[in-house]
């Protein structure tokens, strides 16, 4: 079973690195011939640099249209960031000094995490307009992140599984010479989940991410009369003519 998990993750490893390169990739190699930055928007390149912090940071555009998906919403984002932080341990031997330090914090944001979701799937089926413009997969990351969460949660706080024998399983694992994995059912379910969630990461809405800083509508700079705006493609023809 650990050689099937140690496969698994490493084709998952793959999948995730080769396809977010190539989406953003393909993401940078768009063109955007328009202007549209969405107004007011800042007029310089500094202030888009503080626009895209806001908007990463505090979730800006979201918090101005609907509170309660905001409060969710960031919930959940800021906690899956202190969780993940304090996974590094899992994967480096010589721990760096601000991941120690966050591990009490990063253990209980793991219910602030649960809490977010929660919240989301609940807006999901409750808000009728929601519901009616909803997927499966708007459904389904929701559900898998759910349980990702709750797993965790059951191995720090309900039936604890061997974190050593974890952290030497998987900064093995490229090698498969990292030893067991341990044999436990929430830890079989935590990364048989992580290991789908990689996987699907670059074919889906979890795309966001990259997304979020190829958006015409929040990274261009409103300067349309100092500059004049020509997306690369028409400034090769501009020169051949
Ligand atoms: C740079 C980092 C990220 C930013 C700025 C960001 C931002 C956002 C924003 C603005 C939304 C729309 C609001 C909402 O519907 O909740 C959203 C939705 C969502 N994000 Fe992220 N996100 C980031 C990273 C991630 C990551 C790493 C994951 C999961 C692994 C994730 C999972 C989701 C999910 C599942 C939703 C849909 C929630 C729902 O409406 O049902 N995000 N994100
Ligand atoms: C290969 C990657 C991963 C490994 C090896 C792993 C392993 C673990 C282990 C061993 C625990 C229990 C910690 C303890 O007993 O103190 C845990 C907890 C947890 N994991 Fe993961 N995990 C992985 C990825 C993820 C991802 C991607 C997420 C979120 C989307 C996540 C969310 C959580 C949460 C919320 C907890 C409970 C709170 C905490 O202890 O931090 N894990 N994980």
């Amino acid at each position: 079973m650990s050689t099937v998990y140690a496969l698994l993750f490493i084709v998952a490893t793959l999948v995730m690195v080769v396809g977010l390169a190539l989406k953003i990739k393909q993401y940078a190699n768009t063109p955007a011939p328009l202007k549209i930055p969405t107004t007011p928007a800042p007029t310089t390149e500094a202030g888009v640099v503080m626009r895209l912090f806001r908007e990463v940071v505090f979730f800006e555009s979201l918090f101005k249209s609907t509170k309660w998906t905001w409060i969710f919403s960031w919930m959940f984002h800021m906690a899956l960031f202190v969780v993940l932080l304090r996974h590094i341990r899992y994967f480096i031997d010589d721990v760096w000094l601000p991941i120690v330090l966050i591990q009490p914090f990063g253990k209980y944001a793991g219910f602030v995490m649960v809490i977010g979701l929660a919240g989301l799937f609940a807006r999901r089926i409750l808000v009728d307009r929601v519901r009616y413009i909803s997927a499966p997969s708007d459904y389904l990351w929701l559900v898998v992140l759910l349980f990702i969460g709750f797993s965790g949660l059951m191995m720090s706080f309900v039936s604890h599984t061997d974190v050593t024998m974890v952290k030497q399983y998987f900064t093995g694992v490229w090698t498969f010479s990292g030893g067991e994995l341990p044999m436990d059912f929430p830890l079989m379910v935590h990364l048989l989940l992580v290991a789908l969630l990689m996987i699907l990461f670059p074919f889906s809405k979890l795309l966001h991410v990259p997304g979020l800083f190829f958006s015409p509508g929040r990274n261009q700079v409103d300067n349309p009369r100092e500059k004049r705006h020509l997306a690369p493609w028409a400034k090769t023809l501009e020169e051949q003519e």
